[in-house]
């Protein structure tokens, strides 16, 4: 397959985790370019169910039907709905969920999509069909909202400052682009102070506009059904606040192994032993895979086992 855009962020490290044998069932939550998928359909007799929200995937999709047969099933929501498919097809709990989240190469990279600060074209940022885009949120949103957003999902101390200018800058005509967004904040801090800012801003309405957050959170919590016992999940992340809800959903569902209270009632003895914790510290890239591929930086992977 000659296919290779978005190359597969911490390949080797998710697999060994992931621990994939013949006649398992996968599911890839985020099929991206498929890197994931590729790996385990052309290395054990397996079966991957994928997922993804984003309709551009649907041409790769297409090469895998093609190439594994019914070894590969697609289906073009999102992985907050895993559930509610395998419920509504009668798909048994699976071996494995795979999570890479956040934006793949060809989203980036693609002008016409507006998630880039570095290309100029109209604002937009859904992976997939939302309940609205960049577009609607910057020019409709209150300034409240938006200062919200900018702080909440962006970290982004200036966010109030950000907000009121957007808000009068609008005023004057719409804010169509992401030129005109990254305009907003240049005359505002200067060139330089800038770069640090508008990638906090970007980010923050791509999480905002794709919900990515609640998305991440109904997975983990709907992992325990989806999972059959001993079955895994692996989660790829890039950014700290996805992160931080990994480890906390992991800290308090696989505490108890290694914290065995016996004052705790049965009960709640019970709920914080559903999973196990898969590794001692979280898993990073090499030095040697940044420097192949330097939007793998950010990368976190964690997992963990039902038990
Ligand atoms: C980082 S890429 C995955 C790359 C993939 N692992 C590969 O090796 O090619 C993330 C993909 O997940 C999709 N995605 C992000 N959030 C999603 C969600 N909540 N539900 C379904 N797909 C999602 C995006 O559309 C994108 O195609």
């Amino acid at each position: 397959m000659e296919n290779q855009k978005h190359i597969p962020v911490l390949l080797n490290e998710v697999m060994r985790l992931l621990n994939p044998i013949d006649n398992g069932v996968y599911i890839d939550g985020t099929f991206g370019n498929g890197g994931y998928s590729l790996y385990i359909l052309q290395n054990f007799n397996a079966k991957i169910i994928a997922f993804d929200r984003d309709s551009s995937v649907l041409n790769r999709v297409d090469e895998f039907k093609k190439l594994f047969g019914n070894r590969f099933m697609f289906f073009q929501d999102t992985f907050s709905n895993i559930l509610s498919n395998m419920e509504k097809n009668n798909i048994n709990q699976v071996d494995g969920l795979m999570l890479d989240i956040g934006v793949s190469s060809m989203q980036i990279d693609n002008p016409e999509r507006g998630f880039s600060f570095r290309f100029d074209a109209p604002i937009n940022m859904e992976m997939g069909k939302n309940e609205f885009s960049a577009f609607e949120v910057i020019n409709n949103f209150s300034e409240t909202e938006l200062a919200n957003i900018f702080f909440e999902f962006g970290e982004e101390a200036r966010a109030r400052q950000i907000a009121k200018r957007i808000i009068s800058m609008r005023n004057d005509k719409p804010i169509k682009t992401t030129f005109d967004l990254v305009n907003v904040i240049k005359a505002m801090y200067g060139e330089w102070q800038s770069q640090k800012i508008i990638p906090k801003i970007f980010q923050a309405i791509r999480i905002f506009v794709n919900d990515e957050l609640g998305e991440l959170k109904k997975v983990l919590s709907d992992s325990y059904n989806i999972l059959k016992n001993g079955g895994r999940c692996v989660v790829v992340d890039f950014h700290s606040l996805e992160d931080r809800i990994v480890k906390n959903f992991i800290n308090e569902n696989c505490k108890s192994l290694n914290n065995n209270s016996r004052y705790l009632p049965d009960i709640e003895q019970k709920q914080k032993r559903l999973f196990k914790n898969l590794q001692k510290s979280v898993i990073i890239p090499s030095a040697l895979e940044i420097e192949n591929n330097p939007r793998a930086r950010s990368a976190k992977l964690r997992g963990f086992e039902k038990i």
